[in-house]
């Protein structure tokens, strides 16, 4: 069973590509390498020792993805991680935002129909849903007004995937991830942020390790528990691991209908201030940081009530904050050790 994943040069896809291929799947890759080298790719295959294919297209430009899908007609199914995530640059840049994450969907959904392609699956967001106050989202809770043009992407996408959905045999899962952390137990594969990190979990990995002198809690006047945020952190092992069970939830025709919106958190609110103490528990470094002020566009709480995955998929998060906190860690570590050693 071969599956055509896009962004699988990129985190959650470099994860997602290990666990596929620990559940027997063969798997090629499309990505342009705008955000991303092949370096995970070099430890997927430390990790699996299958060596994945990447073609390096830009899945805007429809003749190149044409022609990928052309050389790959036997693939039962695509999973859709390529796309443009970080929430100020969308603010920046919106018309970039639409058109890489819009005009890609496109071009892949006119392949998938022009090739009879039988199941998608698709990365959405907890970003869909807004600034909410019904905690915990489940996933019929109404979309709230999207905070940013990146979010709006993603509302946009499940859209156009429900319409498409409507007048094609195609069978789609939806799913929308809360917070993906951590790294794969190996620390041969992680998160590769270019630049500077927006995300919390890579920011905190950075200043402990000397790469950031300290980092800024955006907000401690909140009406939360310790007065800073509240978000459900996910593990990105967890999260890979639902997509291979979606697509086998689509394979085995368990679907109720031909799209369907999973959400993909652990059901558990963690401070940013929990988060920072955890990190510190495992890692044994005290972390420098400030109370600052909010950041603007932060909804103050949000965590998943995930129960339609787990009745559904039979998919259960197993990591928690410690071990999520202590893979991002080691990742970091193996980072620096490769640098020292080059
Ligand atoms: P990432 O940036 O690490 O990976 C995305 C990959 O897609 C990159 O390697 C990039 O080069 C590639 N890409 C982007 N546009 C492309 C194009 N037009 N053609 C070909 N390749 C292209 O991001 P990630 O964290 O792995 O996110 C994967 C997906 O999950 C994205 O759709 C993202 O919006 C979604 N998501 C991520 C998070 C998160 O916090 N990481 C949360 C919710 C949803
Ligand atoms: C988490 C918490 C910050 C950095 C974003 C996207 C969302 C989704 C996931 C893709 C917040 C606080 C952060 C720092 C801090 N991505 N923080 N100091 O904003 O929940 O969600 O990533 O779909 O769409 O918006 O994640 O990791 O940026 O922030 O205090 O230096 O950490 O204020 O409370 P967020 P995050």
């Amino acid at each position: 069973m071969k599956v055509l994943v896009t962004g699988g040069c990129g985190y959650i896809g470099a994860h997602t590509i290990v666990d596929l291929i620990n559940h027997g799947f063969d798997v090629v890759s499309v990505d342009s390498n705008i955000r991303s080298t092949t370096q995970l790719l070099d430890g997927i295959e430390k990790i699996t020792g299958k060596k994945i294919h990447n073609y390096k297209v830009d899945l805007c430009n429809l003749e190149d993805t044409h022609a990928v899908f052309h050389e790959n007609r036997d693939i039962c199914g695509v999973i859709h991680f390529a796309a443009l995530k970080t929430v100020p640059e969308s603010v920046a840049e919106p018309l970039l935002y639409f058109h890489n994450n819009l005009t890609s969907l496109v071009n892949i959904l006119k392949c998938i129909q022009e090739f009879k392609i039988p199941n998608f699956v698709f990365s959405s967001s907890c970003s869909v849903y807004g600034n909410t106050t019904a905690l915990p989202v489940v996933e019929e809770t109404p979309l709230g007004e999207a905070q940013s043009p990146y979010a709006r992407t993603k509302q946009m996408g499940e859209q156009i995937i429900q319409d498409y959905s409507r007048v094609n045999d195609t069978q789609s899962i939806l799913l929308r991830y809360f917070n993906p952390v951590g790294a794969h137990p190996s620390a041969l594969i992680g998160e590769l942020p270019l630049g500077k990190p927006d995300n919390l979990v890579p920011m905190i990995t950075q200043t402990a390790i000397g790469k950031r002198p300290k980092m800024i809690v955006f907000g401690h006047d909140y009406d939360t528990r310790d007065g800073s945020c509240i978000r459900d952190y996910i593990h990105v092992m967890d999260i890979a691991n639902a997509h291979t069970r979606a697509l086998q939830y689509l394979l085995d025709k368990k679907n109720g209908s031909n799209c369907e919106v999973f959400n993909l958190g652990t059901g558990n609110g963690v401070t940013v201030l929990e988060a920072i103490r955890a990190f510190e528990k495992i890692s044994g470094v005290k972390l420098n940081y400030e109370l600052g002020p909010r950041r603007p566009g932060d909804v103050i709480a949000i965590y998943a009530n995930n129960t339609h995955a787990r009745e559904k998929l039979g998919w259960e998060p197993k990591t928690g904050i410690e071990d999520m906190m202590r893979t991002a860690w080691q990742w970091e570590v193996s980072l620096r050790d490769k640098v020292l050693s080059n």
